[in-house]
């Protein structure tokens, strides 16, 4: 066979990838043999992390435009839906590295600390990516979360910082959505108006309710005033800034009605495939979030209530980073001020048609 064509092993580089596991408890007089599923597990979530990046940068690519073409969106659902596939096997891989019990673990785990996976510089690129701030970050040991990595690696993941987030693109891309103001039409002010019918409506069912005492009665209404002023937070421009200098949401008003609009109205044609989008974006963030219990389980399990070898508080910290770290959680919550399909008011011809596709049969009647 000629030289330069290229082998099966040539080509994967399976000389370097094969010859990369190298057990520390090879010093030991007897190596230990969980260490290297230990190893080899860790290795492949490394290249899957690498896969994922490839697929995100490349989102983040596709939306840097002013003018994201419709023919793009899918793609880039595509590519959404395949991290979120490799989202899950990264899951269930959990359950090999459940195979090896904790004590076997505690037979080499001295070996590893400082090591830890709190240093893998490719789950952070990801965070980052996707659009995790440093700022909602949690400290570890009251340090940025940098402090544990070398210079070099420090480096990659700041100037990861510094770059656009998938979060980012797709906010400005919802709020360059046309569609929501009109010569005539105002969707906010017609969406604001369906809701107070709905909760007026509401009201006065249980005003009338001749079964209710006095005090549910006011018991109801108000958990109905409360939903009332939830709403108004989304409609007040004070209110909502407040919630963004919070921190407790992420994307600008006008991102969060263009979100609202497409979960509204995502049966019109024009709307189904940012519906997509914005679905799969939460599968990513549920996904992660399933993938730290997952991982904080498997560390309870291991080492209980220990630390952990990069000396955090070990599961308990990983717990908190499941309520801390989520990203596109603003766009599941707004599934709070969904109203139904029977309540939403109809929207004009013109936008209609604008939403729509329509087939040119013209040639076609012509011949
Ligand atoms: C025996 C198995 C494992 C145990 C006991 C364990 C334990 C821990 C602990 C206690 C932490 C917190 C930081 C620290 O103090 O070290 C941590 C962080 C982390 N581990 Fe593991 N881990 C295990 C397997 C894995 C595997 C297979 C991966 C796959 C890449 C992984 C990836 C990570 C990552 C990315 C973090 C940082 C999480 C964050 O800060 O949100 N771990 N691990």
């Amino acid at each position: 066979m000629s030289k330069n064509k290229p082998t099966y092993n040539k080509y994967l580089q399976l000389n370097k990838i094969l010859n990369g596991q190298k057990r520390l408890s090879n010093v030991l007089k007897e190596p230990i043999h969980d260490e290297m599923l230990f190893i080899i597990i860790h290795q492949v979530y490394e290249l899957w992390f690498k896969q994922i990046i490839h697929e995100i940068q490349s989102i983040i690519k596709y939306f840097n435009v002013n003018d994201v073409k419709e023919t793009r969106i899918n793609t880039i659902v595509s590519r959404l839906e395949r991290i979120n596939d490799i989202q899950k096997i990264t899951i269930d891989q959990i359950h090999v590295l459940e195979s090896m019990t904790p004590m076997d673990f505690l037979e080499f785990r001295d070996l590893l600390s400082p090591a830890s996976g709190f240093q893998s510089v490719q789950f952070r690129i990801i965070e980052n990516l996707l659009g995790l701030k440093r700022k909602n970050r949690l400290k570890f040991s009251k340090q940025e979360y940098t402090s544990f990595l070398s210079d070099g690696d420090k480096k990659i993941v700041e100037d990861c910082e510094k770059g656009k987030t998938l979060l980012d693109v797709v906010e400005s891309w919802l709020e360059r959505m046309p569609f929501l103001k009109t010569k005539t039409f105002n969707f906010w002010k017609s969406y604001k108006n369906s809701v107070y019918r709905m909760l007026d409506n509401d009201m006065q069912i249980i005003k009338d309710n001749p079964n209710l005492s006095d005090l549910s009665k006011t018991d109801q209404i108000n958990t109905y005033n409360n939903i009332l002023s939830d709403y108004e937070l989304l409609f007040d421009d004070k209110k909502y800034k407040k919630l963004l200098d919070s921190g407790s949401r992420k994307i600008s008003q006008k991102a969060s009605l263009s979100v609202l609009f497409i979960m509204l109205y995502r049966d019109e044609p024009i709307l189904q495939s940012p519906y997509r989008l914005l679905t799969k974006l939460i599968d990513i963030d549920h996904s992660l979030n399933n993938w730290r219990y997952s991982h904080a389980l498997l560390a309870k399990r291991m080492i209980g209530s220990k630390i952990g070898t990069g000396g955090s508080s070990g599961y308990s910290y990983l717990k908190k980073t499941m309520e801390k770290h989520n990203i596109f959680d603003d766009f599941s919550n707004l599934t709070s001020y969904i109203i139904p399909k029977s309540k939403l008011f109809i929207l004009p011809d013109q936008l209609k048609s604008q939403l729509g596709y329509y087939f040119n049969n013209k040639e076609k009647n012509e011949k």
